[in-house]
């Protein structure tokens, strides 16, 4: 229990700041899905919860760096005192979590990498994920949606990460295909609701977008 204590408090000093949807209610919100999702899956809850806790700190939008989060979650499993199995454990699936873009394969991972990949994955789904998706493209000054630039199926990570594109882009270019990219059955069945807000979000602004709401 200490240990899941210290990366809580490890993680709410890291995160709690962050208004671009990496603040530490995220964490708090996957850690707990992570969690459910483990018990369905049978996977380990001790390493599951750990990594959920550990999974955005040094994230490559807050530091610039794709090696910091995974440095860091080692660091913390050694000073905690974890074996030398269990920090790569950890470490590997803090490395290994993110989406990359749409043309760029998933990274094989434990069962307790893919409950908490799923659970953070559930995140940017649903309302929660609109509401996320909003605060990012915000506090990044991206318009909502430019029907002028087509949403993008990026081939490499490099690409992912410098699209500068809209919000609703974004839902197409990430969030509309997190469903089939889930890797647990418990996971799958969450996404399938949460996939069914976004694509009626989707749909309801476009018919705003032309004015073609509510007509009777
Ligand atoms: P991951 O946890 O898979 O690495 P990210 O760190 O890319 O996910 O994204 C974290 C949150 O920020 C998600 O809810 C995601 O949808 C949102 N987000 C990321 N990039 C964009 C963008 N270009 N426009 C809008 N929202 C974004
Ligand atoms: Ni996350």
């Amino acid at each position: 229990m200490k240990v899941l204590e210290a990366a809580e408090a490890y993680a709410r000093a890291e995160l709690g700041g962050d208004s671009g949807g990496h603040d530490w209610w995220h964490v708090h919100r996957v850690r707990n899905l992570a969690v459910e999702l483990a018990r369905e899956e049978d996977a380990d809850r001790f390493l599951t919860e750990l990594a959920a806790l550990l999974h955005d700190i040094g994230d490559f939008k807050l530091s610039g760096s794709l090696t910091a989060g995974e440095e860091a979650a080692r660091r913390f499993c050694t000073e905690q005192g974890l074996s030398a199995e269990d920090t790569d454990h950890v470490a590997g699936i803090v490395a290994d979590l993110s989406y990359k873009g749409a043309g760029v394969p998933d990274a094989p991972l434990s069962l307790e990498g893919r409950c908490v990949r799923d659970a953070d994955r559930l995140d940017a789904m649903g309302a929660i994920g609109i509401g996320r998706a909003f605060a990012y493209g915000g506090l990044h000054r991206r318009a909502m949606w430019d029907p002028e630039e087509a949403p993008r199926l990026h081939a490499t990570e490099t690409e992912y990460r410098s699209a500068k594109g809209s919000t609703i882009a974004h839902f197409h270019e990430k969030l509309l295909l997190l469903k089939g990219r889930m890797s647990t059955d418990a996971g799958a069945r969450r996404a399938e609701h949460r996939h069914g807000v976004l694509v009626a979000f989707v749909n309801e602004f476009m018919a705003e977008w032309d004015g073609e709401d509510g007509r009777g």
